[in-house]
Parts: structure tokens; sequence; C-alpha cells
């Protein structure tokens, strides 16, 4: 192998956009020393509408961009990607190891006393087969109550998490799934976490929000250590984060998002499509 050692190697991230940021927060948190490499296919967000063999294309691309960074890992950071890629791309890449997110049921399944679980997630991810496969393994007994919310990708795209306008939007998604009696309910977009507060105060204390961003960050720990391909390093990491939208409108919300501490150590920069390569730009 050519380069620098496989544990000096950077961790790939992806996601249709700000959302898997949600899920580098935690990979930083819990895997400090890890120099991450970030892609948010702006351009192309929201995946959530677009058929399965469209976000297929797209997360191949965005793979084949990170490998050619020299990363170790790919951390498919957005469900929608998962339920519509994450398969083709571990045949594909059979050398790449790949963490993908599953909607959380198994934990809510579990945790229910009501005996209803609600989910919030994407329609393509409602509409995947990894979905259908969670709910059958293990939703056995317990009703599963599913509601897509687009506009709240909308909104954390925006770095609109607290306004008037996300509260309000909030409350028409959740209206309906609360009336069920649900008192879990899962988080099955990152772009959700950044939510959470305004989802937690309409749901109530009575319902529990499963976010599955930390056990995600502990996989892609545990999928390290198992290759003897974590940084040893005792000194932070490095941030950088790929847009093929525009740079400055992703700073900025990067800074709404995950605060100006994180977001001054953060390197942006930008990367665009021709045809269906993914390239750095300038
Ligand atoms: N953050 C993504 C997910 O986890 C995708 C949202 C979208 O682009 O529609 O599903």
């Amino acid at each position: 192998m050519t380069g620098p050692a496989l544990s000096g190697r950077p961790i790939g991230l992806l996601d249709s956009g700000v959302g898997g940021l949600s899920i580098l927060r935690e990979v930083r948190a819990q895997l400090p020393a890890e120099h991450l490499i970030y892609l948010a296919d702006q351009a192309h967000v929201p995946y959530g509408s677009r058929s399965i063999e469209q976000v297929r294309a797209f997360t191949e691309g965005i793979a084949r961009f990170l490998i050619a960074q020299g990363v170790k890992l790919i951390v498919v950071a957005c469900n929608t990607a998962s339920a519509a890629a994450l398969r083709p791309l571990r045949a594909q890449f059979p050398a790449m190891p790949f963490v993908g997110m599953e909607p959380a049921v198994k934990p809510a399944a579990s945790a229910t006393r009501s005996g209803v679980i609600g989910v919030i997630a994407t329609e393509a991810t409602f509409q995947g087969e990894l979905f259908a496969s969670v709910v059958g393994r293990f939703a056995q007994g317990v009703r599963v109550e599913t509601r897509a919310c687009p506009e709240f990708v909308r909104l954390a795209e925006a770095g609109e998490i607290t306004s008037p306008r996300a509260r309000l939007a909030v409350r028409r998604c959740l209206a309906p799934l609360l009336a069920t009696g649900i008192d879990q309910l899962v988080l099955g977009c990152t772009h959700f976490p950044f939510l959470s507060e305004a989802i937690q105060a309409e749901a109530g204390p009575g319902v529990t929000i499963v976010d599955p961003s930390p056990a995600v960050a502990r996989q892609a720990g545990r999928v390290l250590r198992d290759r003897a391909a974590l940084n040893p390093a005792d000194t932070p990491g490095s941030v950088t984060c790929y847009t093929t939208g525009q740079p400055d409108a992703f700073r900025t919300v990067l800074r709404t998002l995950l605060g100006a501490e994180f977001a001054a150590l953060a390197g942006v920069r930008a990367a665009a499509w021709d045809g269906d390569r993914l390239g750095e730009q300038g």
C-alpha cells in the first residue's frame, strides 16, 4: 500500500447535505484523533424524494471520490443513501469497510410500554427494502407508525432549527403520529437530530426520542479497532468538509448546527459533479 499508514488515514462521511453532520459530531466526540472528510451533496439535496437508482448513482460517485482521498472507512451518514446503496457499495468496493444507517426500530421496540412506536424518515427510506426488513426482524408484536417529514430536511439545510416556522412544521408533522399513542419516536433521517429540541418539546416527556447517532459512531470505532486502524495520535484530527453546493452557505449553516468553535476548525471546500464523476473544485 502506498501513502500514509492505514491508521493515519481519514474517515469519510457522506450525506445529501448537512444531516450527516449529526453523525460527524458524534464521531468527533468519540474518536477525536481521527481525521474526518465529509461530503455534502447539496447539489442534489433532498435525496428523500428521488428514485433509489438515482440515490445509488450519487452515493457510488461520492464513495469513489472519498476512496480517491485515501479514506480507511466510509460512514454512509444518510438513511436514504444507506437504504438505496449500502449493499451495492459493499459489493462494488469489497476492500472498503462501510458503516451505514438503519432506522433504530430495534431499541424502540424493546423499550416501548405502549406497544406503539413512531418512525420519521424520508419517503425513499420507507420505500426501500431495508426498512421493511428492519420492521420484520425487530418489531414483532409492536405497532409501527410512520411519517415522512421532508420539511425537516429543508429546515436543517437552511439552519432553521428553532424558528417559529420550524416549530410549526414539527407540530404539523408529528400531530398524526402522536395521536396514535406512540411512546418512542425514532429519528430515521440524519437531518432530524438537529430539530430534536423542537421535536421533544412537541412530543412531550412521555415520548422518548431515539437518535441512533451515538451508536453509529460507536460502530465506526469498533470497525476500525477490529482492523487495528484507529489513529493512536493524541492530538485532534483535522476536519475537511466538501460541498457540491455553495461553500459560503455551508460554512454559515455549519456554524449554526455545530457551533462557532467547531466551524472554525473545519475546512470547507467545493466539489463538483461532471456527469457521474465527482471531483474537487479549484
Ligand atoms: N439525511 C438524509 C437521511 O438520513 C437525507 C435527507 C434527504 O436528502 O432527503 O435520510
